[in-house]
């Protein structure tokens, strides 16, 4: 239904030379959307006013702070006020340089988002995974060995939840392809020998960290009840596959799958270390661990046997998949102890 219709005169000659209507629900819309503008505005200016006083107020305490000190005290002060901004100045600097690193890295960790994982795996452990993405970026971030890290094309919905979990995740520092794993695959000959598609079900074991290589680790959340998944996508796409070492270094309860963020960390671990047994002891769950291979040393034996001692006293404890991801944070933890899944 027309409710408003403006009709436009140019230079007193009655010829229209536009007319605009309305209809009245979007009148309604407008005029509603115009007013959460202004409420908005309203608050954004609010917010800053209170943030300004809340500086002034603190400003003024630091000076009188400052100014009730005896002449020693203030030196003292400020000699070591100026070495806490000189350490800061320092952090954010390496900060820089480590995700300068990050991005220039030559070699390759891709989390495959593809829609053909993230639909497959139940919705409700989306967030779980999303956890566990934000960890392995936050564990990249830390390292000194960083791998240039990126994410293959989610879908809509994926994005939609994780700019939600993962707030400002849009400026994290890894690459944003716009291509889904499958796309990248199919680029060239070059691009898919160049990657090693990372699964606990190939029979091939990982034994070596190449640069130019791109290691890929599936965006998946199963309790491995979609075993071989990665690895049929794998051989589809006519990837390389390789699983971590893990047998070699651990007699492990049930199968050895790790999270994503997990798998992330054993990676990072070896570029760091150089050493695939410390790299595993150290991210493995303990409760996973039955003991250590015989060609370990007694010392990663005494840790292994604190592990479990440990990891008895916690057995009864539930797990909880929600719960930040490290490597206790087991959310795959498939198997009984007789590797059935659960
Ligand atoms: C929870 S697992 C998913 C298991 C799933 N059934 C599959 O087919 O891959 C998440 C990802 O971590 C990586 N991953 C876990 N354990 C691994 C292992 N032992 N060796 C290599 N990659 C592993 C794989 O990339 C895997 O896709």
């Amino acid at each position: 239904m027309r409710v408003m219709a403006t009709r436009a005169l140019d230079d007193g000659d009655d010829r229209d030379v536009g007319l605009r209507a309305e209809s009245k629900n979007a009148m309604k819309k407008r005029l509603k959307r115009q007013r959460r503008r202004d409420a908005a505005l309203m608050k954004r200016a609010e917010a800053k006013r209170r943030k300004a006083d809340v500086a002034a107020s603190t400003k003024a305490a630091f000076h009188d702070a400052v100014n009730a000190m005896s002449s020693e005290a203030r030196d003292a002060f400020f000699v070591e006020r100026g070495a806490r901004i000189e350490a800061r100045r320092r952090e954010t600097a390496a900060r820089k340089e480590r995700r300068r690193a990050q991005l220039s890295s030559a070699y390759g960790l891709v989390i495959d988002c593809d829609e053909d994982l993230t639909t497959t795996m139940e919705r409700e452990r989306w967030g779980s995974l999303m956890k566990q993405l934000r960890a392995a970026y936050e564990r990249n971030c830390k390292t000194t060995a960083p791998f240039k890290m990126s994410f293959t094309r989610m879908s809509e919905a994926f994005e939609e939840q994780m700019g939600r979990m993962n707030a400002g995740w849009e400026n994290w520092h890894v690459v944003r392809s716009g291509k889904t794993l499958r796309e990248t695959a199919a680029e060239s000959e070059t691009t898919a020998k160049s990657l090693v598609y990372l699964t606990a079900d190939s029979e091939r074991e990982l034994r070596e960290i190449e640069a130019g290589k791109t290691y890929v680790i599936g965006g998946f959340i199963d309790r491995n009840r979609h075993k071989g998944l990665t690895l049929r996508k794998a051989r589809e796409l006519g990837v390389e596959h390789a699983r971590l070492p893990i047998g070699e270094f651990l007699e492990t309860r049930g199968a050895p799958v790790l999270t994503v963020n997990q798998t992330a960390d054993v990676l990072t671990s070896f570029l760091e270390r150089g050493d695939w047994g410390e790299a595993i002891e150290a991210v493995v769950p303990a409760r996973k661990v039955v003991k250590i291979a015989t060609n370990r040393s007694n010392e990663a034996d005494a840790k292994i046997k604190d592990a479990e001692r440990a990891r008895d006293e916690d057995e009864d404890e539930d797990e909880d998949e929600d719960a930040s991801p490290t490597a206790d944070d087991d959310d795959d933890a498939p198997t009984s102890t007789d590797g059935a899944p659960r």
